[in-house]
């Protein structure tokens, strides 16, 4: 059966016990590289091909300034997916009702991930939507304790030793059916209208999701968890946050890339600029591809932004695929590396020096079409054209060269 995967990321909580004082932010807002905790999460879960939409759950005070947070987030370093957010609750069980009853009715497999463990890895996500695929109801990363683990009474008296190689320590993100969730979460809902608080607090109290299944007697099956997805609990676990953010310094990153390319006048090929034609010249372009100077420089920019090396490595003249190729098909491969590394274009700078054909014309249509292009808004494009009085290739009307620089922001962590 077809999977609709959505997930559903927890940062409801108050972080308690990671707090030095009352005053402090919960830890899921922390700045950690330049972006609040909980988009990492976030972000390396909308890197998951098969990921339809996210459902971020806040908490519930003050949901309306959370509410704005994310939503910064999502237009500065968007996840590219459909967002909903949603109040929480007291206990990370109600949070997790408040996520599930924002799912789309299409939503069939569902992954609950908390947003105090920012080192989540894509690997290990799609480890578990592979196992939901296979048919399991439940899918837990999990990874045997260092530690001998001992059971005690209430006098701290050792009541039990069960060996350690059948102990796990349990992670999320994990994976469910959502049906099989929901029912366990409506249980665990009625159980609390129904029962007395103490019956709910013992039967139904519960700090994962996994949890609440195993009531439901549902086979929950534990995968290798990923000794790196650690979880921040403790004002302690906070020295992860700083270790690797030493290790790399690296706040949001700003990149810069510089293109320029030339292309000859006097072959067969139409004259074409930013993706427009110009029907009004006679001028000709010789050229592999359909010989767009301005995409092509564009282009070579955008590769740099990303060390994506150049135009020529990505798409050589050599290739018969390339002959005559729309320019705006290699903008929109090159678009797609610099999204595979979550870049957002800041601004887009371009220059074309020519004698002729004149480009004022059609300035107002290509701003337009780049823009369009590059998915971004006009007013971060800016075109500017010159001669260059005569002299050189351009001023013999031999050809034309064009300029192009971007600048684009990079979230430091980035280990899809
Ligand atoms: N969480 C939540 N809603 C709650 C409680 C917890 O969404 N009512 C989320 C937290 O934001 C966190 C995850 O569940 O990402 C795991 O919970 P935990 O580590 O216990 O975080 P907190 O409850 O925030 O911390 P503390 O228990 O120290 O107050
Ligand atoms: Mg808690």
């Amino acid at each position: 059966m077809l999977m609709r995967v959505w997930a559903i990321l927890l940062a409801a909580g108050q972080g308690s016990r990671a707090k030095k004082s009352a005053a402090d932010a919960s830890k899921q807002f922390l700045l950690w590289k330049g972006l609040p905790l909980f988009w990492h999460s976030a972000l390396t879960l909308s890197a998951l091909p098969s990921l339809e939409g996210l459902v971020l759950v806040l908490p519930e005070d003050d949901f309306p300034a959370a509410e704005i947070l994310a939503l910064t987030c999502n237009r500065n370093f968007p996840l590219k997916l459909p967002l909903k957010i949603t109040p929480g609750g007291i206990l990370r069980q109600d949070s997790v009702w408040s996520g599930l009853r924002a799912l789309p009715p299409e939503c069939t497999d569902v992954l609950v991930h908390d947003s105090a463990r920012p080192f989540i890895s894509c690997k290990l996500a799609k480890t578990i939507l592979d196992a939901l695929r296979e048919g399991c109801l439940a899918v837990v990363p999990g990874l045997e304790p260092g530690d001998t683990i001992k059971e005690i009474d209430g006098q701290g008296l050792v009541t039990r030793t069960p060996p350690r190689a059948s102990l796990r320590g349990i992670q999320t993100p994990q994976g469910f059916k959502r049906r099989a969730l929901h029912q366990a979460h409506s249980l665990a809902n009625q159980a609390r209208e129904t029962h007395s608080e103490a019956c709910f607090e013992k039967h139904w109290l519960v700090t994962d999701d996994a949890a609440l299944l195993e009531k439901c007697s549902v086979p929950v099956l534990v995968i290798p968890g990923d000794p790196e997805n650690r979880k921040i609990t403790t004002v302690e676990d906070l020295a992860l946050l700083k270790e690797i953010t030493d290790s790399t310094d690296e706040p949001a990153r700003p990149c810069v890339g510089f293109g320029y390319d030339v292309h000859r006048y006097g072959g067969n090929r139409p004259f074409i600029l930013g993706g427009v034609r110009f029907e009004s010249t006679d001028i000709r372009l010789q050229a592999h591809s359909d010989g767009d100077v301005l995409l092509h420089a564009l282009i070579d920019a955008l590769l740099g932004c990303i060390g994506g090396g150049d135009i020529g490595v990505l798409f050589p003249d050599t290739n018969a695929a390339y002959d005559n190729i729309s320019s705006a098909v290699l903008l929109a491969e090159t678009l797609e590396l610099t999204h595979e590394k979550q870049m957002r274009i800041m601004h887009v700078d371009l220059t074309v020096a020519a004698e002729a054909p004149k480009i004022s014309p059609y300035r107002l249509e290509i701003l337009k079409n780049i823009a369009k292009l590059l998915q971004i808004d006009q007013s971060r494009v800016n075109l500017k054209a010159t001669t260059e009085e005569g002299l050189g290739f351009t001023g013999a009307k031999q050809g034309i060269k064009a300029m192009a620089s971007v600048i684009g922001l990079i979230p430091a962590q980035n280990k899809n």
